[in-house]
């Protein structure tokens, strides 16, 4: 009965062809009716908290024709700065076929890696966000699903039908997204992984960040794509983050009020 329920998703087939095996990926409407819902109702609470700002870039509706042509442009942007993505072979008008890439998802890659390559590869992964947003673009949707791993070390990015300009939110979309995608994993993988992506990224994670963290960690069930172990793991390790940035938020104040003191 659950299945039935399940959020659609695009189709995805693999098939071997004269170039070899290939990946037909059919987009679905209904998924991102369902995704993009959530992310105009996130945008339109974020206008509302920054009030002072009043601005309509961040709403987004890419039309199915849109989507296909994103997954084509995103890889002449990202080509050009370093980010290896499957080539395409053909496309029609909701379907393209592409080369398929043998290895393991990145979440896979962080439930049977040891805890340094949770660590390097999250880092690896951090540090090319960072250079897409400072390109002036954004992935929007940057689950570590949408990350594929060869058994040459070589990591992949897939996934590329939302990819747009970027704006302040959208890149918020990008770190919430892969933080709030791997909750699911045991505690010392998810703060290694979290730690890594943040270390390369540059930065550690914001106070609005953690918010929609929180937010979109308790409606991520939902995508029935989880296992009890790992709806316990979600809530646990949101919570953790939560305690640790108060702690460094206390440790911060009083830092503050020492300096105020030695100034005075
Ligand atoms: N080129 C590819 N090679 C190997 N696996 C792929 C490839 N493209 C997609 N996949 C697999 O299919 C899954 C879904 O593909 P994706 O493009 O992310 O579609 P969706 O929008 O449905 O998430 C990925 O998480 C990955 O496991
Ligand atoms: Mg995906």
């Amino acid at each position: 009965m659950f299945r039935s329920l399940e959020w659609r998703t695009n189709s995805i087939k693999v098939e071997d062809a004269e170039e070899g095996r290939v990946l037909i990926k059919e987009f679905d409407v209904v998924k991102p009716t369902l995704i993009f819902t959530l992310y105009n109702i996130a945008c339109f609470v974020d206008n509302l908290l920054n009030l002072s700002i009043v601005k309509t870039e961040d709403y987004y509706f890419p039309s199915l024709r849109e989507r296909v042509e994103n997954e084509v442009k995103a890889r002449e942007i990202l080509s050009g700065l370093g980010v290896k993505c499957p080539k395409i072979h053909w496309r029609k008008e909701n379907v393209i076929c592409m080369e398929y890439i043998d290895g393991k998802t990145v979440l896979e890659l962080y439930r049977d890696g040891s805890l340094e390559e949770v660590y390097d590869v999250s880092k690896r992964i951090g540090f090319e966000v960072r250079k897409v947003h400072e390109a002036g673009y954004a992935f929007v949707d940057c689950r570590a699903e949408n990350y594929i791993m060869r058994d040459n070390g070589e990591i992949y990015r897939l996934d590329l039908e939302f990819f747009t300009k970027k704006t302040r939110f959208r890149s918020l979309c990008d770190i919430v997204t892969y933080d709030v995608s791997i909750l699911g994993l045991s505690e010392d993988k998810c703060m290694t992984a979290i730690r890594g992506f943040h270390d390369g990224y540059g930065r550690k994670l914001s106070k609005t960040e953690l918010a929609y963290i929180s937010l979109f960690s308790s409606i991520y069930p939902l995508s029935l794509k989880e296992g009890v172990d790992e709806i316990a793991n979600r809530a646990s390790n949101a919570l953790t983050l939560l305690k640790e940035s108060i702690k460094d938020l206390n440790l911060l104040k009083l830092l503050k009020s020492l300096t105020s003191k030695m100034e005075e």
